[in-house]
């Protein structure tokens, strides 16, 4: 992606190489601020905490940790804690499991003072291999948006699509933005409805900062307006990310998705996921396995955004009790097409 008027990824190595810079993602829309990772412990904060996220981002970081874990101590003691720490940060995607994995097999075999080097090599590996992997995602989905469009030539394609799984959760591309900035690119008109995506308004801060800065034209409604979009037929097509995909392709992303999916089906708009191998769990049976991360119902109870001076303020929205899951399940019956690397599956 260009920010800043310079071609760049989410995520890179420091100067030095030993450590890595990510986007502090709790600052945007309002500030582009890069901050420098030096430790596994910093890592760990940054992915628990938020400063950034997504699933193949929090993959990609935590591979980094584990890395920088190496550098202080190569023994498998070390790596084994690292290992146990990183993973333990988030639970739902499957990510980053799958990334820590990578980087802990890739060096297990070696002698200890050889490992740092190793891992972050594989680390290195892992963030150009996620950014081929959503260019091709966003190359099938170009395919489809082609043929979207062709229904409708008179107008623009309107994509709806929930959260933020854009380049800032990923390295590069984005899973289901991918097809839309390559559409963009390609001359095909685009209008993207965003929902803002409640509690931590992802897809208000985040996937609109993202379309603004690429210039696809966009409008941010409020999580409950879909389904009416969707009955007026002002929606062609749901595109959305996700955290895991199980066995029977059950469907796990950010709460909210499996309401969209719910009204798709209903006003016979295709619902589209999209994502890399890196998300498939198949090792767990159904949706109903997966563990759903249960965040603080702080972040329920409180809107943040900047006050009239510009700070960045919290207000409290209700005293009541509150209960955040952060994450749902659409059922595989929902889902008309997987966008993969490979190509588009669809369910028939
Ligand atoms: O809690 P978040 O912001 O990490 O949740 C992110 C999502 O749900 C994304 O849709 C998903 O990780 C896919 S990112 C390509």
């Amino acid at each position: 992606m260009i920010l800043e008027g310079q071609p760049t990824r989410s995520i890179r190595r420091t100067a030095d190489g030993a450590g890595v810079c990510i986007l502090d993602q709790r600052q945007l829309p309002w500030e582009v601020r890069w901050v420098e990772l030096r430790s596994a412990d910093a890592a760990a904060v940054a992915i628990r905490e938020m400063w950034t996220r997504g699933a193949p981002m929090i993959g990609a970081t935590a591979a980094y940790g584990l890395a920088m874990a190496l550098a202080e101590d190569g023994g498998d003691a070390a790596l084994a804690a690292a290992h146990a720490m990183l993973v333990e940060t988030r639970p739902t995607a499957i990510n980053l499991r799958w990334a820590l994995d990578t980087v802990r097999d890739a060096v297990a075999a070696l002698p200890p003072a050889a490992r740092a080097e190793a891992a972050f090599a594989r680390a290195d590996a892992i963030c150009d291999e996620d950014a081929a992997l959503c260019r091709a995602i966003g190359e099938h989905g170009l395919a489809l948006f082609r043929d979207l469009h062709a229904r409708h030539p008179d107008r623009p394609l309107n994509i709806l699509t929930h959260c933020n799984a854009g380049w800032l959760a990923t390295v590069d591309y984005g899973t289901a933005t991918a097809p839309i900035y390559l559409a963009h690119d390609a001359g095909i008109p685009v209008h993207v409805w965003v929902d803002e995506t409640r509690p931590r308004n992802q897809g208000a801060l985040l996937t609109a900062f993202e379309l603004r800065n690429h210039g696809v034209p966009h409008t941010v409604i409020a999580d409950n307006a879909g389904g009416l979009l969707m009955m007026q037929g002002r929606v062609d097509a749901v595109i959305v990310g996700t955290d895991r995909v199980t066995a029977n392709g059950d469907v796990c992303n950010k709460i909210g998705t499996y309401l969209k999916a719910l009204a798709a089906r209903d006003n016979d708009v295709p619902f589209y996921v999209a994502l890399p191998y890196t998300t498939f769990d198949p090792a767990t049976a159904t949706g109903a396995d997966i563990p759903i991360e249960e965040r603080s119902a702080e972040e329920v109870a409180r809107l943040t955004g900047p006050d009239e001076t510009g700070r960045i303020a919290t207000i409290r929205v209700t005293d009541s009790p509150a209960l955040n899951p952060a994450f749902d399940v659409t059922p595989a019956r929902l889902v008309t097409g997987y966008i993969t690397e490979r190509g588009v599956l669809a369910r028939v």
